[in-house]
């Protein structure tokens, strides 16, 4: 007989953070918040019980001990995350090709190189194309370390002609700090539409079958976002003057949960940022608070049509976010919240970053404890995991911009 030993870890909120120092939430946006939305969970002590699996134990109950046997695990929590969750991608096309649309030397005052590339793909006869914006800094000697915004906003926040500037991706204060700054806009892959997502890299790869039913696996829309970022490293990596061993990956919000899996599927990302992406990004799913799977899942086109099925049994998913986090180990991550964004639970997404500690452990990297959570705007940077939490509200601000630049120079000055 087989004896299997189940380790889980059970989380308690009172017990782990009625003594500590570090953030809580304003009492009163809690109070108001249960008001408005009272079929939501928003005060800590309300928060049930959860079992988290453990990311070192297999399907089987195998305990993980070595490098070699995390690999292994690794890929397994990967596909669990493929087949249940963000869907399987979609892989490459027939032929890729870039193509320079526009190059000015001088912009930005004379302060950083323009470049602006158009990622053409052919499969089966169709093609797809969508463009990527690049400003490199001219004063910083080459190749250059890059931060690719996967925009979830409309376009005049990366406007490349910089007549209009936004605190959303605030390029010339990145230039100034010796960083190149990118951006794609998400709905050229995907339109974050229910009725229209296919209308990218998905009828790229299905014709018109993407119109049809697509099997229950089959990925979304924030899989092709991710898609989408790692064509634009695979251009990063023929432009000698970009360094595509330095490339941060950011997004916000639903653009900060298409980050992560971008940097779960590739490896290629050498730091992985997060920004306020809440439930089904860093946020922990079984930790009832805030945003549930089931209200996430009202974007049916976001994710593969199986996660639908842990819709109010998020005890019943075999992986929480805290695994995520572990896919992009060894690699950095760095996850910020903000103070009245309680939909997105900064708890539950500083607990991702904490209880991925296990797995940075085999790189010998120092542990985050889950009753580290750091006060209010004071990042906190711990090897090559960083969590902040912003005061304000649901927003990508330059006070954020220059939090993951500090910690990018953690890493790479
Ligand atoms: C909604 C959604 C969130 C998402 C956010 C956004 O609030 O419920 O999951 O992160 O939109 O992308 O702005």
């Amino acid at each position: 007989m087989k004896i299997v030993l189940t380790i889980v870890f059970v989380c308690n909120s009172s017990i782990l953070f009625a003594q500590n120092s570090g953030w809580q939430a304003d009492p009163d946006l809690i109070n108001a918040r249960k008001e408005s939305r009272p079929e939501f969970i928003w005060k800590e002590s309300d928060v049930p019980d959860y079992h988290l699996p453990d990311p070192l134990l297999t399907t089987d109950g195998e305990p993980v001990r070595t490098l070699e046997e995390w690999e292994q695990r690794r890929l397994e929590i990967l596909e669990l995350f493929r087949s249940e969750m963000y869907g399987r991608p979609p892989g490459l096309p027939n032929e890729l090709t870039f193509e320079t649309v526009e190059e000015d030397k001088s912009a930005m005052e004379g302060n950083a190189t323009l470049r602006r590339i158009a990622i053409k793909s052919n499969y089966q006869g169709r093609s797809h194309a969508f463009e990527v914006i690049l400003f490199i800094p001219n004063a910083t000697p080459v190749p250059v370390p890059v931060f690719l915004l996967m925009n979830n906003r409309g376009p005049e926040n990366t406007d490349p002609t910089r007549v209009e500037q936004s605190g959303f991706w605030p390029a010339e204060e990145i230039i100034d700090r010796g960083y190149a700054i990118a951006a794609i806009q998400n709905g050229d892959l995907a339109p974050d539409d229910q009725e229209r997502y296919h209308k990218g890299v998905i009828r790229l790869f299905e014709g018109a079958a993407a119109e049809e039913e697509r099997s229950s696996d089959a990925y979304g829309a924030l899989a092709a976002w991710g898609w989408g970022a790692s064509r634009v490293m695979d251009y990063f990596e023929t432009d000698p003057r970009v360094d595509a061993s330095k490339v941060a990956l950011i997004g916000h919000s639903r653009g900060g949960k298409a980050s992560l899996w971008a940097g779960a599927e590739d490896q290629r990302f050498s730091l992985v940022i997060s920004n306020e992406s809440g439930a089904g990004g860093a946020a922990l799913s079984k930790r009832q608070y805030g945003e549930s799977v089931r209200a996430v899942n009202r974007f049916t086109h976001w994710f593969n049509t199986n996660f639908e099925s842990y819709n109010d049994r998020e005890d019943e998913l075999p992986f929480d976010q805290h695994m995520l986090i572990s896919l992009i180990a060894p690699r950095a991550v760095c996850v910020g919240s903000a103070d009245e964004d309680l939909w997105a639970d900064p708890r539950g997404e500083f607990l991702s970053v904490a209880y991925a500690s296990p797995v940075y452990a085999f790189w010998n990297y120092e542990k985050i404890r889950p009753d580290q959570m750091p006060p209010l705007d004071t990042p906190l940077f711990v090897g090559p995991r960083g969590y902040h939490v912003r005061s304000g509200g649901h927003n990508l601000t330059p006070y954020d911009w220059h939090v993951y630049m500090d910690f990018a120079d953690t890493l790479w000055e």
